[in-house]
């Protein structure tokens, strides 16, 4: 299996084998999907054999055009439409009651719906040759870290999937933004690249992360934690533990990754750094490639710095939280 780049005759190709089963990833502007027919419900449980995730955990059904949330949500409230016209195409999935056609399986058995139209050129092109909806979760293993390039998925799923198009690198590189809007007042999910204070300024009323799903029914797997996790044991520190932490591992013979947004002055042939930008949107962008650089260096264990406690980066500190979230757990 080949990752082929995203012309007119791989598009071609993508379209038949999703009109026939079988599975296809694709580049969105947030993370690479791992796409199927969402009316199929034997090619959407596909998803979750490849990814070897749980059938109970709801998948994303991405659209070409606004239009076409009619035929996978009802009772659409006057604020989705709002909401779809100024965000999307875009990092943005809403929570909506599902149309009765729409397979269970697509939903993990609830009887709401996620939809978005990615801000993608390739993701729109096979979207509206399409025609309907593609059911496409993150495309790497369960729990596993984001891919934001086609090698990424070439590496983790090539030979559980039929087809990857590559469409170079996502744009945002962090998941969307998820916003329920099937309760009273609409909910944060997950927060993302559209932030709450966007979401809240466009709506008029503060809008809140719910942390924890409100039911165990409205499962959003980006809430678990030990979520986006690299392999390797993954710690994450404050600024000024950092530096005591890295001497500590060294003395210990350790070979140790560092995630920080500056390099300390420490030189040493067991560490191996990667600099991250001092901001937010650059540092969500390259964040899943670096966890997953560095996973591959062979080292005891990453350190990670702590983001600074700013609105801006809380996409980025939530999906940091969740890489090292188990591992934190066990000190
Ligand atoms: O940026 C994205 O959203 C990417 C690209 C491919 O579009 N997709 C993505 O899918 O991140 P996935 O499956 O990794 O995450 C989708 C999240 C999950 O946490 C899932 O539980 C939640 O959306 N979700 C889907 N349907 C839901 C529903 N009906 N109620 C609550 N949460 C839902
Ligand atoms: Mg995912």
């Amino acid at each position: 299996m080949q990752a082929r780049l995203a012309g007119s005759e791989a598009l071609e190709d993508a379209v038949r084998l999703l009109k026939q089963g079988g599975l296809v990833a694709f580049p969105t502007e947030t993370v690479y999907g791992l796409g199927a027919d969402a009316r199929n419900p034997a090619a959407v449980s596909k998803i979750f054999k490849a990814k070897q995730r749980p059938a109970n955990h709801p998948l994303i059904v991405h659209l070409a055009s606004q239009e076409q949330m009619r035929q996978w949500a009802e009772n659409i409230p006057t604020l989705a439409w709002r909401l779809a016209e100024e965000y999307w195409p875009g990092p943005l999935a809403m929570i909506l009651p599902k149309q009765s056609g729409v397979p269970l399986e697509v939903t993990g058995g609830q009887q709401t719906v996620a939809l978005r139209i990615p801000d993608n050129p390739t993701a729109l092109a096979l979207l509206k040759q399409f025609g309907d909806g593609v059911a496409a979760p993150s495309a790497n293993l369960f729990n596993h870290v984001s891919p934001t390039r086609a090698e990424h998925v070439l590496a983790e799923l090539g030979d559980r999937i039929d087809m990857i198009l590559d469409g170079g690198d996502c744009r945002v590189g962090l998941e969307s933004t998820i916003i329920d809007l099937t309760t009273e007042q609409p909910v944060i999910l997950r927060p993302g690249h559209i932030t709450i204070e966007q979401l809240s300024r466009f709506i008029g009323q503060s809008v809140t992360w719910a942390q924890t799903p409100a039911s165990s029914q409205n499962r959003a797997s980006g809430t678990l934690a030990l979520h986006y996790a690299p392999d390797t044991f993954c710690l994450q520190l404050q600024s000024d533990e950092l530096l005591e932490r890295v001497e500590y591992e060294l003395a210990h013979n350790k070979r140790i990754g560092i995630l920080s947004r500056r390099r300390y002055p420490v030189i040493s042939e067991q560490l191996v750094w990667r600099v991250m930008p001092d901001e937010p949107i650059s540092y969500g962008h390259d964040l899943y490639a670096a966890l997953r650089w560095l996973d591959q260096q062979q080292l005891d264990c990453i350190l990670v710095e702590e983001t600074p406690d700013e609105a801006a980066w809380l996409a980025v500190k939530d999906r940091l939280s969740k890489a090292t979230a188990a591992q934190s757990d066990e000190q």
